[in-house]
C-alpha cells in the first residue's frame, strides 16, 4: 500500500469510525514527491450530521512550495486580523488590509510582548505604545528597535491561507 493509498483508508476508516454531530479536524501528511523534495498536504475533512444521518466531504489542499497552512479564510469570519502559531516563529499576526492579507510575527521587537492591530495602517505594542507599520513591519515609533518579522501571504482560488515558511522581511 502507498502513501497516498494510506491516506485514502484513514480518511475513509476515520469516516466510519463516526464523528459527533459536527466535527471537523485536519491532518498534515509530508510525503516524498519523487524528486527528493518535500510536499505537503493538508486534508481537511468536515464531518456533519443531520436528520438523515451524517455525511462527509473531504478535501485535499495544495501547499505552494515554501509556504506553510495556515487556515481557511472562511474560519476568520472577517474580522480584520487573527492570531495564529507558526510553525517556526510562534505567535503571529495575520492582517487583513481591504482584502489584502499582511502576516507578521506577533511578538514586539522591544521585549517580548504581543502586538495587536485593530484597524488603521499600524500595528501597535500595548506594553510601551511601540507602532509598526502594516505595509511591512517597520518601526513607526516608540521604543522598539527593529521591524516587525514578516511573512509572505498567499490565499488559493478556494481560500485557503498560507503563509511563507520563512520571513521576508
Ligand atoms: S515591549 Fe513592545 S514597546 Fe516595549
Amino acid at each position: 500500500m502507498n502513501r497516498r493509498e494510506f491516506i485514502k483508508r484513514f480518511v475513509v476508516s476515520s469516516a466510519l469510525i463516526g464523528t459527533s454531530a459536527s466535527a471537523a479536524y485536519e491532518l498534515l501528511v509530508r510525503f516524498s514527491n519523487g524528486q527528493g523534495h518535500q510536499a505537503v498536504q493538508t486534508i481537511q475533512q468536515q464531518s456533519t450530521q443531520n436528520s438523515q444521518g451524517s455525511s462527509t466531504a473531504t478535501s485535499l489542499i495544495q501547499t505552494p512550495s515554501g509556504y506553510v497552512f495556515i487556515t481557511a479564510v472562511s474560519a476568520i469570519g472577517g474580522r480584520s486580523s487573527a492570531y495564529f502559531n507558526h510553525p517556526t516563529y510562534g505567535n503571529s499576526l495575520l492582517i487583513n488590509l481591504s482584502g489584502q492579507w499582511k502576516a507578521f510575527s506577533a511578538t514586539c521587537t522591544h521585549q517580548p510582548c504581543t502586538v495587536d492591530y485593530s484597524s488603521g495602517s499600524s500595528i501597535r505594542c500595548p506594553c510601551h505604545g511601540a507602532t509598526f507599520s502594516t505595509s511591512n513591519g517597520a518601526v513607526l515609533g516608540g521604543p522598539a528597535p527593529r521591524p516587525l518579522p514578516e511573512y509572505g501571504v498567499q490565499v488559493d482560488a478556494n481560500g485557503n491561507l498560507f503563509v511563507t515558511a520563512g520571513v521576508i522581511n
